[in-house]
């Protein structure tokens, strides 16, 4: 029988550890959880002894009476040490030697693979302290399971997000044996390998003056959530975005835009090498005409100023004259009529698909991150509603509604 032993340190994806220790139980391998002290104020360690079957080491001079095995026996039984979620904290530490409680103190004394699988804020991800840690211990032969971007649970979007139970199983199960060997864990389906998509996220702003500008509401969240759901199905993909406080993955090829013509003119560069496009942003529809070159000063007496805007391009009906084979998929954020706007949209934008929301719904629309759509196809004119759901989520689904596209051509 294989030994795994899982550390867990303090991060709300302890809960996940929960479902991940009980995965690896359905295989059949014995599982020692050790906890540090601040993992245990987030799950109760007797979660993990009913799940493990075994006691649970909490700290070095907490060692299960019936149980007489210090952290050298477990180091020398374990056939793969995992750290789940692993915290910048114990990153930091195992990479200076520090070994000052059980869970340290085993790693030190481990001569088995040891696998990170860290999950925090994304900042603390991108912090360089952190990354050369990361760097130091991977030349030292440790390894990692990548973290996820998509919403953490800070609210933040981004790198951070500790990896799926799922793809933790399997890359464990790899070391064990070699090879993948249960078909049951849904590792991410690479269903969109060989695609290449062109994603727009966020709103776009328009100057009146140096200090003033029109813009809207949009987070950006649910375009991000999009990139990254594609880049790990598969996709190769670049993100056309205006202002947003977001980041996303290194291997996402990024293009900032300030304006909705400067938006246009990014996707027309990239067009002719784009299988699928999908729309997510909110171009301002609108720029300003009489825009001042000075930052607008009060005139004495002069109590009403007029902006005069005209009517900017619309990007995806741009690209939609042109489409070729391509997918195009818009959006439409209405907060009345969806249905009839949402048909209209995609008749006047040439699209094949369109996510229609309801903005004034508790829940959906801008710097929520949740929503609720409702996807329109063109090519059968379907209309299928779903639920409420987490935006990250719902990017899975407007996905496997293009899957299902390129599937039927
Ligand atoms: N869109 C675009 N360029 C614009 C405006 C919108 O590409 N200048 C795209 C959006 O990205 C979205 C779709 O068109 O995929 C619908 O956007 P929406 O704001 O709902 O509709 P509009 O076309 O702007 O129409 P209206 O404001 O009249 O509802």
């Amino acid at each position: 029988m294989k030994n795994v032993v899982v550390g867990v340190t303090g991060g709300i994806a302890c809960y996940k550890v929960a479902d991940l220790v009980s995965k690896l139980k359905k295989h059949d391998i014995n599982v020692d959880v050790i906890m540090t002290e601040s993992a245990c104020e987030f799950v109760n360690p007797l979660t993990f002894r009913t799940l493990s079957k075994n006691p649970v080491v909490t700290s070095t001079f907490a060692v299960p009476e019936a149980w007489k095995v210090g952290h050298i026996s477990l180091a020398q039984k374990a056939d793969v040490m995992l750290i789940a979620p692993a915290t910048a904290n114990v990153i930091g530490k195992v990479a200076n030697g520090i070994a000052d409680d059980m869970l340290t103190t085993t790693i030190m004394a481990c001569k088995a693979k040891i696998v990170f699988a860290p999950a925090m804020n994304v900042n603390m991800y991108e912090n360089p302290i952190l990354q050369e840690n990361i760097e130091k211990l991977k030349r030292l032969g440790y390894m990692f399971v990548e973290p996820g971007a998509g919403l953490l649970a800070c609210g933040d979007v981004g790198k951070g997000r500790m990896a799926e139970p799922a793809e933790i199983e399997a890359f464990v199960l790899d070391l064990l044996y070699g090879e993948y060997q249960d078909g049951s864990a849904d590792k991410v389906e690479k269903d969109l390998a060989g695609k290449r998509f062109l994603v727009t996220a966020g709103p776009t702003v328009e100057d009146i003056d140096p200090v003033r500008y029109i813009s809207n509401r949009s987070s950006g969240k649910m375009g991000f959530a999009i990139a990254e759901a594609a880049r790990a199905r598969g996709a190769e993909v670049t993100l056309v975005c205006g202002p947003v406080k977001l980041t996303c993955s290194e291997d996402i090829r990024r293009i900032d835009v300030k304006t909705t013509k400067d938006m246009l003119a990014a996707c027309e560069s990239v067009f002719d090498d784009i299988d699928v496009v999908v729309k997510a942003a909110a171009p301002a529809d609108f720029y300003v005409v009489n825009q001042s070159e000075h930052k607008m000063k009060k005139v004495p007496g002069q109590d009403n100023v007029t902006i005069e805007l005209a009517k900017n391009p619309d990007v995806i009906a741009t690209l939609g004259k042109k489409k070729g084979d391509r997918i195009l998929v818009g959006f439409a954020a209405e907060t009345r009529d969806l249905e009839k706007y949402a048909r209209e949209k995609i008749v006047s934008k040439n699209l094949d698909m369109i996510v229609a929301n309801d903005v004034s719904a508790p829940g959906a629309g801008f710097n929520h991150d949740t929503n609720i759509i409702t996807v329109f196809k063109a090519v059968d004119s379907s209309k299928t509603v779903y639920d409420k759901m987490s935006k990250v989520q719902a990017a899975d689904v407007i996905l496997d509604n293009v899957v299902e596209i390129i599937k039927n051509r």
